[in-house]
């Protein structure tokens, strides 16, 4: 891979979804992955008052995305993001938003293969570490097999070697962005041929990917996986990366409890500087997918943790209650197993 970065396993940059807090827990879970955040505008970098770029360093490695199509405003962010340490910057031209298209910027730039060139060349100028570009395989009409090719083609001639391909394209007219992500077929082909064609760019492949397995199946052909919603919705996914995708035989998986210890701590300490309990506990919901009690701790959490004043020990009851749920679910198959018997 290339100089700074190891992309073979990253996790997709999610607008309200992989902030901060979600990105403090899913280190827990995995120390190689690459994380992105989610897409910060060039504009919010350059004119808001908040400071969009602060990370703590424990999320590293962590590529920042940037939103723009100007060279002049994309260089001095990207510039901007190296001082704060970020290792990657990648560029968006996947978001099909209407907001996204009306600045100019995201899917509608794959229209315009020279320009994303332009804007990528200004932020290399500007920084020594890698700068990446995550796209569709095509929009609207400008779907074929050569559109893409020639798009790759255009944007890896200014010197950028790392693209993340989502599989599918995306309509800019018609459907929203959450129906861009599951009604425009998934076409894997397209990306390993872009792998075959261009064999000395890294490729990182994103769409529909939920498993271990089919992350593995998919290095088969190209350089790297992402992954979004599977992340997202089943986190204890991560707890494998280290070991089963970066090989690392010493990553023993961490346990779900030592995960929960951590949140708490990482909780007990924001909510007491006036943090929002919820604005952490709505990515964990997930940890315990397919465990006994689940549901539980799921509901109890997303019902109890937005309630004003919400401290840690809602966590701590939800994680009681899934536990009491899993023992009278046990114990409901015991007696509906005796009771069979019986009747036999
Ligand atoms: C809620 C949500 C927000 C997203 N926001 C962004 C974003 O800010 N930038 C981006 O490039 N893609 C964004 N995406 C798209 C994902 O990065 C990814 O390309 C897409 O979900 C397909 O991957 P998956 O099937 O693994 O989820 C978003 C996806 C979701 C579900």
């Amino acid at each position: 891979m290339n100089k700074y970065t190891d992309n073979t396993f990253c996790t997709a940059p999610m607008l309200d979804l992989s902030d901060d807090h979600c990105r403090f827990f899913w280190r827990l879970l995995t120390k190689k992955s690459m994380l992105y955040t989610e897409m910060v505008t060039t504009g919010a970098v350059i004119y808001s008052k908040k400071d969009y770029l602060l990370f703590n360093e424990s999320e590293s490695p962590l590529a920042l995305q940037l939103g723009g199509s100007n060279p002049g405003d994309l260089a001095f962010c990207a510039k901007k993001a190296e001082k704060y340490n970020y290792q990657e910057i990648n560029l968006n031209v996947g978001c099909p938003s209407d907001r996204v298209q009306n600045g100019g910027f995201g899917a509608s730039l794959m229209a315009n293969p020279q320009l994303v060139a332009d804007c990528v060349k200004s932020m290399m100028d500007a920084v020594s570490i890698p700068v990446s570009v995550k796209c569709r395989i095509g929009i609207d009409e400008l779907d074929s097999y050569e559109y893409l090719q020639n798009f790759i083609e255009t944007v890896s001639a200014c010197g950028c070697d790392l693209f993340i391909i989502h599989a599918r394209k995306a309509w800019l007219q018609g459907l929203s962005p959450r129906e861009n992500r599951d009604i425009p077929p998934l076409k894997y082909e397209s990306v390993y041929q872009i792998k075959k064609d261009f064999p000395q760019l890294n490729i990182v492949i994103n769409g529909g990917i939920d498993s271990i397995d089919a992350c593995k199946e998919h290095l088969k052909h190209v350089d790297g996986v992402m992954l979004g919603r599977t992340v997202y919705d089943q986190p204890y996914i991560l707890a494998d990366v280290d070991r089963e995708i970066y090989g690392d035989e010493n990553a023993s998986a961490v346990t779900r409890e030592e995960v929960m210890e951590q949140i708490i701590r990482y909780a007990e300490e924001y909510v007491s500087k006036g943090g929002k309990l919820s604005n952490i506990t709505r990515h964990i919901l997930g940890l315990y997918f397919g465990c006994p009690g689940a549901r539980t701790f799921r509901r109890i959490l997303s019902q109890d943790a937005i309630l004003k004043g919400a401290g840690v020990e809602c966590i701590k009851k939800a994680l009681n209650s899934m536990h009491q749920a899993a023992a009278d679910n046990e114990e409901h198959e015991r007696m509906y197993l005796a009771n069979l018997q019986k009747s036999e």
